[in-house]
């Protein structure tokens, strides 16, 4: 007889035991780094209103949401990603919001996306933002706690690099090319980010489209080109001089000060190693607004880390109101990925403290004493079977490995004894003195 499916859906997981362990470790890291920046946890529904992902996230994540009615005909959807969820829940307590307010979460997420290497349809993301912070100095602390959250697995400069860009330099790009409206601006960034995933010859089929001119498109095409490989911010003023003479230097000029200030910032919190000035770097997600930055395992061409940037205009069009705001999200998918290349998950211990096993004449004194123990905080193991006898019991215990075997006989407890058995020791103890010898 054929049996239900075993697998479970296509882009989803399973987590036994050694992998759910794997999974709260990379959360408690998460977690202790985040505290040690001073933020703190919130969380949201799995489900929120279609509407508040359609509005503004942007058309690549309004196609990979899986979204349903209800039964009371409500279009819903399961949350892609924390950031809309937080700009509401934030958005009700404006007025009185502490500036700035620093919030993180550890949730799963989910995205109708083609299962590949690095991503999968649900996942698990860590997200921090500052709320309320317009200055620069809040996208370099938050480029920081980025930087340790890596670091704290004990990731090494080797292992990752955050590339860092701007959106404004690259509207300001798109302005001297006479496109300033926003819907336009939105699809040519579209266009910016999936830049190295495409054929230069469907590039150059996009930018025709959209600039209804093709000897235009060739020219943003090449310039574009020139100004994806700068690396400082000389190379990026040198490009807007040589390639568009159109440019608004003053406007450039303004914003390449910005930049310096962050990089300054990201300098004197020790961080500005790992950072490479990369505007290749555009975000799939439409609401960024200003620096924008992914983290990516040195020497890998594969899906990032974790990415974020500033959004100081999201809350005006969600909620009605402006509030800056700054943040980033890691995924737990591609970090797993490189902390079992690099072997940097402690290796999986499934021991309990204690197995106890018995004559079944003493099962009632025995079963008191596990209770004693775990009422201790000791993690403790019995044969469920009412019919083991002892050397059965024993048996199991051993091929269970816990860091104690303690055995009750008849003739043990007539004496008010019991003997415990670790490692290295066999001893006979008082049953009183029990606890007190497990604690030492
Ligand atoms: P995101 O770049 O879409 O940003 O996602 C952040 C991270 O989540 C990615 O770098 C990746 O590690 C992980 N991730 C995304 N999609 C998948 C997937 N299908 N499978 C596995 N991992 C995935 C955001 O979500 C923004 N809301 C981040 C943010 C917070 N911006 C401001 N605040």
């Amino acid at each position: 007889m054929k049996g239900i499916e075993r697998e479970p859906l296509p882009g989803f997981r399973d987590f036994e035991p050694a992998d759910c362990a794997q999974c709260n470790f990379i959360f408690n890291q998460w977690r202790s780094v985040a505290h040690t920046f001073g933020y703190e946890e919130f969380d949201g529904p799995i489900v929120e209103p279609l509407v508040l992902f359609t509005q503004k996230s942007g058309p690549e994540i309004v196609e990979q949401l899986f979204a349903f009615q209800d039964k009371g005909e409500r279009a819903i959807a399961l949350r892609p990603e924390m950031t809309p969820s937080l700009v509401r829940m934030v958005g009700k307590r404006l007025a009185t919001l502490k500036r700035p307010t620093k919030w993180f979460n550890i949730t799963e997420q989910f995205r109708y996306e083609r299962p590949q290497k690095g991503r999968l349809r649900s996942f698990y993301q860590f997200n921090a933002d500052i709320i309320g912070e317009s200055s620069s100095a809040a996208d370099a602390e938050l480029i920081a706690l980025a930087i340790a959250t890596f670091q704290k697995f004990g990731l090494k400069k080797e292992h990752f690099h955050v590339r860092l860009s701007d959106r404004q330099l690259w509207v300001l790009w798109l302005k001297a090319f006479g496109v300033d409206q926003e819907q336009e601006v939105g699809a040519l960034l579209g266009i910016l980010d999936k830049w190295e995933r495409r054929s230069p010859e469907n590039i150059q089929e996009d930018l025709t489209a959209s600039f209804k001119d093709s000897t235009k498109a060739t020219l943003f095409l090449n310039t574009t080109e020139v100004l994806r490989k700068a690396r400082t911010l000389d190379a990026i003023r040198e490009c807007f001089h040589n390639c568009q003479p159109s440019s608004d230097m003053e406007a450039l000029e303004q914003r390449l000060s910005e930049f310096k200030i962050l990089l300054q910032e990201l300098e004197n919190l020790g961080v500005r190693d790992w950072v490479t000035l990369d505007l290749t770097i555009v975000r799939g997600l439409a609401y960024y607004t200003g620096f924008v930055f992914e983290v990516f395992e040195s020497g890998d061409q594969g899906r990032a880390l974790a990415g974020g940037g500033r959004y100081d205009h999201l809350f005006e069009k969600l909620v009605g109101q402006p509030m800056p705001a700054v943040g980033f999200a890691a995924g737990d998918v591609t970090l797993t990925d490189l902390l079992r290349k690099q072997t940097l998950f402690p290796s999986y211990q499934s021991a309990v403290d204690c197995y106890v096993v018995f004559e079944q004449t003493e099962r009632q004194r025995a079963l008191l004493l596990v209770q004693q123990l775990r009422a201790a905080g000791f993690s403790v193991l019995y044969s469920l079977d009412l019919q083991k006898d002892l050397g059965k019991q024993q048996k199991k215990a051993y091929a269970d490995d816990p860091h104690y075997v303690i055995t009750l006989t008849h003739e043990l407890v007539s004496q008010a004894k019991t003997q415990i058995k670790g490692a290295e020791s066999e001893q006979i103890v008082d049953l009183k003195s029990l606890l007190e010898y497990l604690k030492q």
